[in-house]
């Protein structure tokens, strides 16, 4: 059940009798760790109240595309961006329906309309409902745009009949979310990752740095959570949230980010060196602040650790992706990179001038021994998934021959 810790999930309800099975996924979800926000239906909240969804989740219940306060906490469009996943569970016929064509007449229709998240729907209905070819066309529709139909199961139903249209148990939603990130080309592979950039301290108020934002790292990361990849980002000083199902390590020297990734880089499958580590630092750091009486100060550099060279020198060593940072001459410095570092393949990229560092895109030339791929300039996230992609394909080859 790891895939669920960390994740953030919208339990929708709808009105029917299981809506008391959704205040015990809700429990559940909460226990496995995973961060739960409850959207209920004007029909829900006459089988289960509000107050209760609030206790389980931890957080405010939303019921209402126009309530104004919880609108101003976390809009519809808010919520729908936030989510990792949607799941409604209970899902009624009316609201299979609804979906169907597309309405967004309320609060839940109007969040699995607008996210794009995974959206799993359960639904629960009397045997003849489940079975009329209205609810069957309309979980059709829904099934070609994307939406995962978990269940129902047969048996008996609260109505007193018997047949198929009762709500899958909380156990079975609970491992189909789980099998949904266990799937995907990384699946049971673990993979560490640096980014950020790293600070080396010349005295206590000052420190050499660069401009990097760890968006493309942070990006990379989340691309390899939803290939079905256990994660560890360790990660320099920047201003981004760990993303879900992510696990982060906050460093700020190169030492340190030494130290955590050889913790961490024992029993792992795959490294990629997003960082833009410090090459140099200061050869002592001043005790106290240099107070400014020369005209030219002389800075002592020494070398830090090459974090990427120490983990493709170890014995056990991983399949190494490893970045760089060029202004000129992209394609020859980034070949000689991959030999001397020892490397499996390397994801270059121009930078300079609004390119690669703080940019909100990126463009990578990716090189591997006989091989190479453009992944054209796009949204960091999208260049990400495109470049995890490629890195699964390359490492299940290596793997297999
Ligand atoms: O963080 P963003 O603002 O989104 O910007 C993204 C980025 C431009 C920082 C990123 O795409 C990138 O290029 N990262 C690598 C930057 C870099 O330091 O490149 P390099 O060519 O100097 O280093 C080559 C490789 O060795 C890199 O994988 C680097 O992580 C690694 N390295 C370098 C020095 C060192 N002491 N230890 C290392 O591990």
């Amino acid at each position: 059940m790891a895939r669920v810790n960390g994740r953030r999930i919208i339990v929708g309800v709808t009105g029917g009798i299981a809506a008391y099975k959704s205040a015990e996924l809700v429990r559940r979800l909460r226990r496995k760790g995973a961060e739960v926000r409850v959207v209920m239906t004007a029909s829900a909240v006459e089988f289960i109240t509000p107050l209760t969804m609030q206790a389980l989740s931890g957080n405010p219940v939303h019921t209402s595309l126009l309530d104004s306060s919880a609108e101003a906490a976390m809009g519809h469009i808010e919520l729908a961006r936030w989510a990792d996943a949607v799941l409604v569970a209970p899902a009624s016929a009316n609201f299979l329906a609804r979906m169907a064509h597309g309405l967004a007449d309320d609060l839940l229709a109007t969040l699995c309309l607008a996210t794009e998240a995974v959206v799993f729907v359960a639904p629960a209905m009397n045997r003849v409902m489940w079975a009329h070819p209205a609810t069957q066309h309309n979980c059709q529709v829904l099934e070609q745009c994307g939406v995962k139909l978990l269940g129902p199961a047969d048996g008996e139903q609260a109505c007193g009949e018997t047949g198929a249209g009762r709500m899958l148990e909380v156990e079975q939603l609970l491992d189909a979310l789980s099998n949904h990130w266990q799937q995907g080309p990384l699946a049971g592979c673990r993979l560490l990752l640096t980014a950020g950039p790293t600070r080396e301290a010349i005295d206590p108020v000052r420190y050499i740095s660069n401009h990097s934002s760890g968006k493309m790292g942070y990006a990379v990361a989340e691309a390899a959570v939803d290939a079905g990849a256990e994660v560890v980002l360790v990660s320099g000083p920047t201003a981004l949230a760990c993303p879900s199902g992510v696990e982060c390590l906050a460093v700020e020297t190169t030492a340190e980010m030494s130290e955590a990734v050889k913790a961490r880089a024992e029993n792992c499958q795959i490294f990629i060196a997003t960082a833009a580590v410090a090459d140099y630092r200061p050869a002592a750091v001043q005790a106290k602040k240099i107070k400014k009486d020369t005209a030219v100060l002389l800075l002592s550099l020494e070398r830090t650790e090459d974090v990427l060279s120490q983990v493709a020198a170890r014995p056990d060593k991983p399949f190494c992706v490893g970045f760089a940072a060029e202004t000129n001459d992209l394609e020859k410095y980034a070949q000689d990179k991959m030999q001397r570092k020892g490397l499996d393949m390397i994801a270059a990229n121009l930078v300079g001038d609004g390119l690669g560092f703080n940019a909100p895109d990126n463009a990578l030339t990716v090189l591997w021994s006989g091989g190479k791929q453009e992944i054209p300039r796009a949204d960091k996230g999208i260049v990400a998934r495109a470049l995890i992609t490629l890195i699964a394909e390359r490492y299940h080859a290596q793997s297999s021959s």
